[in-house]
């Protein structure tokens, strides 16, 4: 527990990542499903992605980038006093797999639980974290992003089958002195909850002989009319969080998206009237990780050193909800 205190600003200390090492190529699709590297390429920009092994869960993927993203944050597990875990990949539907998490850490101090805010749940997350640590209730936060898309995919559907991948992104979250979250917009649409969807395994529909038999429990998509929602609603989401500071787009260092189709992002950085070359991209090897795509980007553009001390750093992310989310920070 500590103090609140109004004027308290919150930073990411600390970010890690994980993805497992087989890789799913767009020449290896071609040989499951009527599909081109040329059709993916053009249309999404993605080259290849990530994939688990059956014997790995979701709560194994964000293990490895929470324990890299604390150790980077000069923490200790037992330090750590919440676990935010953001995905809708969940090992099992009981418990959360951030209570899976913060066992399997050994995080005995910490309280956990998940954020389902599809592809927007790093963002949500990250946003919940700056809460509680704002009012006082606690010091630091874990906050990871992590998927493992291949287990909802349904790998005879060439319309989804080849967008999605696993991975985790973490982030430690703490007071700072200099820069940290300035400002955040988050937003939720569920009128339009029918596009993007797993119909069946919940109390709606629970699994039964016939949803299995009708592959009810993988990712339904009504991809055309998302993409149109997409571009324009992460522009909005964008252009909100910096309107809030009066930021304009040459006030922005880097715009850290989630990678969903290398059109929309050409189509945001438009509308937003951002230099395209401000936008991170790593669409290409890891197609879209829902939850952790904006994360592991985050963590790769400071890896990279692209991300300075000083940049303003803007996620913008949207997924299935509809959910939105962006998040203005001062590295
Ligand atoms: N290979 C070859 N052809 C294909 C494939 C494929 N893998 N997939 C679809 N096609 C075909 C279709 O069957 C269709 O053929 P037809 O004209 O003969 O019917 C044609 O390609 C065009 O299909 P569209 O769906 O119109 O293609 P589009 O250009 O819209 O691209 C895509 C599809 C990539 C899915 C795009 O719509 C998209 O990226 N949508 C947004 C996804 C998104 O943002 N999701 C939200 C976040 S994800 C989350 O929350 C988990």
């Amino acid at each position: 527990m500590c103090d609140k205190k109004d004027d308290l600003r919150v930073g990411i200390i600390g970010v890690g990542s994980y993805l497992p090492e087989k890789v799913l190529t767009n020449e290896d699709l071609e040989k499951m499903v009527d599909t081109s590297d040329e059709w993916i390429t053009t249309r999404t920009g993605i080259k290849e992605r990530r994939i688990a092994d059956k014997d790995t869960a979701t709560s194994d993927l964000a293990k490895e980038a929470a324990i890299e993203a604390v150790k980077n944050a000069g923490l200790k597990i037992t330090d750590i006093e919440l676990i935010i875990v953001a995905t809708i990949t969940p090992d099992s539907t009981l418990p959360s797999t951030a209570c899976i998490l913060q066992g399997k850490l050994g995080a005995k101090k910490a309280v956990a639980f998940d954020v389902s805010a599809a592809c927007a749940g790093f963002i949500y997350a990250i946003a919940t974290a700056e809460a509680f640590i704002k009012s006082g209730l606690y010091k630091n936060a874990l906050v990871i992003g992590a998927e493992k898309m291949s287990s909802f995919t349904d790998w005879k559907d060439r319309n989804t089958c080849v967008l999605f991948g696993d991975g985790a992104g973490a982030a430690v979250l703490a007071p700072v002195k200099d820069g940290g979250i300035l400002a955040t917009h988050l937003g939720s649409d569920g009128s339009q909850a029918d596009l993007l969807k797993v119909p069946a395994g919940g109390s709606r529909m629970p699994a039964s002989k016939e949803t299995v038999e009708n592959r009810l429990h993988y990712i339904k998509m009504s991809g055309s009319e998302l993409f149109k929602q997409a571009v324009k609603i992460m522009a909005n989401a964008g252009n909100e969080a910096a309107s809030l500071l009066h930021f304009g787009c040459d006030d922005i260092d880097w715009v850290i998206p989630h990678q969903a189709n290398i059109r929309i992002l050409n189509a945001v950085a438009k509308r937003m009237k951002l230099d395209r070359e401000k936008i991170y991209l790593n669409i290409e090897r890891y197609g879209n990780m829902s939850s952790a795509s904006t994360a592991v980007a985050l963590v790769e553009a400071v890896k990279e050193g692209k991300i300075k001390k000083g940049d303003v750093v803007v996620l913008d992310a949207f997924g299935a909800g509809l959910v939105w989310g962006a998040i203005v920070i001062r590295w």
